[in-house]
């Protein structure tokens, strides 16, 4: 692991970074300000193939508005949970960025790379939260830089089926409510697994929930 002395940009594309075909990954968006400050936001990131992503913005935040006045931004790749806090819940400190000729990537990125806009469209979303405007990006990804010799895009899946296993696996052990909730919970996991993972989880994820109806 560790630090490599000369960071890897040669030649990479997404696949190289771990990501896979039709795997919503979740990444750390950063994007430049009318001021020209920079901006950082949690937001899912589907890997369409080596070099195509899309995304999808709700109207409101920063990197909506950012993302679409300027037609770029970066795609950071890390796991880091204070970095996703603040940039959730706030922004993160100036030092935390490294600046490049049109944008902003963060110094602690496993990997990044720039994107353009290719197509955007606004669209009206109803989903399980309601109805929301959402912009659909699709972007080409370019200058895609390896910070870290080891690098593993966050993808939910994993967690969500270790979750429903556990609840599984102590679906006989608890009160008649509690099962009610453990499977409203494992409903919930399974929606966002069949949304995010890939085909072995959606498998996994299947596999648990045949058991629950034996
Ligand atoms: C893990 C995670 C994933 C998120 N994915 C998205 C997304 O795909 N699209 C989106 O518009 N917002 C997404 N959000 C919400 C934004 O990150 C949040 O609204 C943020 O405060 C926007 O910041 P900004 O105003 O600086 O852009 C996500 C949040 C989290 C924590």
């Amino acid at each position: 692991m560790g630090k490599k002395k000369n960071m890897v940009k040669n030649m990479l594309n997404l696949y190289s970074l771990g990501m896979e075909k039709g795997l919503l990954y979740e990444t750390i968006v950063t994007t430049r300000n009318l001021d020209g400050t920079p901006n950082a936001a949690p937001i899912g990131v589907v890997c369409k193939k080596e070099d195509e992503v899309v995304l999808y913005l709700f109207e409101g935040s920063k990197t909506f508005d950012n993302v679409k006045r300027e037609k770029s931004f970066y795609v950071n790749i890390l796991k880091d949970p204070l970095i996703f806090v603040q940039s959730t819940i706030g922004n993160l400190d100036s030092t935390e960025f490294k600046s490049h000729e049109n944008g902003f990537s963060i110094n602690r990125a496993e990997a990044f790379f720039k994107a353009e806009v290719t197509t955007e469209k606004v669209v009206k979303r109803k989903d399980h939260m309601g109805t929301s405007t959402q912009m659909v990006i699709r972007a080409k990804a370019q200058e895609t830089v390896k910070i870290r010799e080891q690098v593993e895009p966050l993808n939910r899946a994993i967690y969500g089926i270790i979750g429903a296993l556990i609840y599984l696996s102590r679906i006989d052990m608890v009160s008649e409510d509690k099962r009610k909730t453990n499977l409203d919970r494992i409903n919930e996991i399974s929606r966002v697994v069949n949304k995010v993972g890939g085909e072995d989880d959606k498998k996994a994820m299947k596999m648990i929930l045949d058991k629950l109806k034996e």
